[in-house]
């Protein structure tokens, strides 16, 4: 990389534990260097039981911000001095700001990610037009809820193979949330205008969540939050009954974007394709 780092770079990362898979480094500085932006994006690893001590180390000028992914999204909430709506909403940050007084602001770009990824890739695509069905109950779950509920959806099925957790997130949602165990996705699907994975089953080996698609209708739109590989079994499955389908890499571009505009104070610039080049490093990765 041609970059020269300065005594006056701008340092932001990402956080996560693991977190050399990360692609955010190479979408991010790909920008920065495209745009001549005298900044840096690194990867940091903190340890799983003490993301405070991290956080706050990284305030008073030091770093100016990180996205943080797995485990740590909720940890990023709760260690916040102030939090976006969205960020409540999702009850979970993919976003920490240090500000110049030394607070911690939490936001959460990963609900703007979802429904750019859509934008792009299902055009059309009408959220309001419909209910949305979510596969899983966990943190990623609960953002794709919200971000739907307040992009219209009427209503948001959760299924889930632990019911309870099915319930209380969709309790969360009040009059638009209904919840389903994995045994009843095929009444769930009846009707629905999208279906997202967003259980972590894809990302252990081999791992996958069964769920019979052929019960969406045939406009529904599916979608898995899981980008490696690129075309999930879940995705393939959905093409091969002829649903449009949208990949997480769309929704990892799409939530990166306004975390680069947080930490640079400008937009990614245009003429530069990250998703190609995140889709070549996944496939050097595979
Ligand atoms: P994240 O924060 O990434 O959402 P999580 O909180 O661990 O991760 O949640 C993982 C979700 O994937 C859960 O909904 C989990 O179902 P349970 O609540 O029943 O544990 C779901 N999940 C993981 N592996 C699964 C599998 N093999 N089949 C079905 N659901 C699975």
């Amino acid at each position: 990389m041609s970059r020269q780092i300065s005594g006056k770079t701008i340092v932001a990362g990402v956080a996560g534990q693991p977190v050399w898979q990360s692609l955010s480094p190479l979408l991010h500085n790909a920008w920065l260097e495209t745009a001549g932006i005298d900044g840096v994006y690194v990867a940091f690893a903190p340890p799983a039981d003490n993301f405070r001590d991290f956080a706050h180390g990284l305030r008073g000028g030091a770093v100016r911000g990180i996205n943080v992914t797995l485990p740590f999204k909720e940890a990023a909430l709760s260690i916040s001095d102030r939090a976006t709506p969205r960020a409540k909403r999702a009850d979970a940050a993919n976003l920490l700001l240090f500000e110049a007084d030394g607070s911690i602001i939490a936001d959460n770009t990963d609900g703007i990610g979802l429904l750019a990824a859509f934008a792009l890739q299902a055009p059309g695509f009408d959220p309001k037009a419909g209910p949305v069905v979510i596969i899983g109950a966990g943190g990623a779950a609960r953002g794709a809820a919200a971000a739907f509920q307040a992009a219209g959806a009427p209503e948001v099925r959760i299924v889930n193979r632990t019911i309870a957790k099915a319930e209380f997130v969709a309790g969360a949602l009040g009059e638009c949330g209904r919840s389903f165990h994995l045994d009843e996705a095929r009444g769930a699907l009846a009707g629905a205008t999208a279906v997202v994975n967003a259980t972590s089953a894809g990302l252990i080996n081999g791992g996958r969540v069964e769920i019979p698609l052929d019960a969406t209708p045939e406009t529904a739109v599916i979608m898995d939050m899981v980008y490696t590989p690129l075309i999930t079994p879940f995705l393939q499955e959905a093409q091969a009954l002829g649903r449009r389908t949208v990949d997480g890499l769309g929704m990892l571009v799409g939530q990166a974007e306004p975390s680069f505009e947080a930490f640079f104070g400008r937009p990614p610039p245009e003429g530069i394709d990250v998703r190609a080049l995140a889709l070549a490093a996944v496939g050097a990765a595979a």
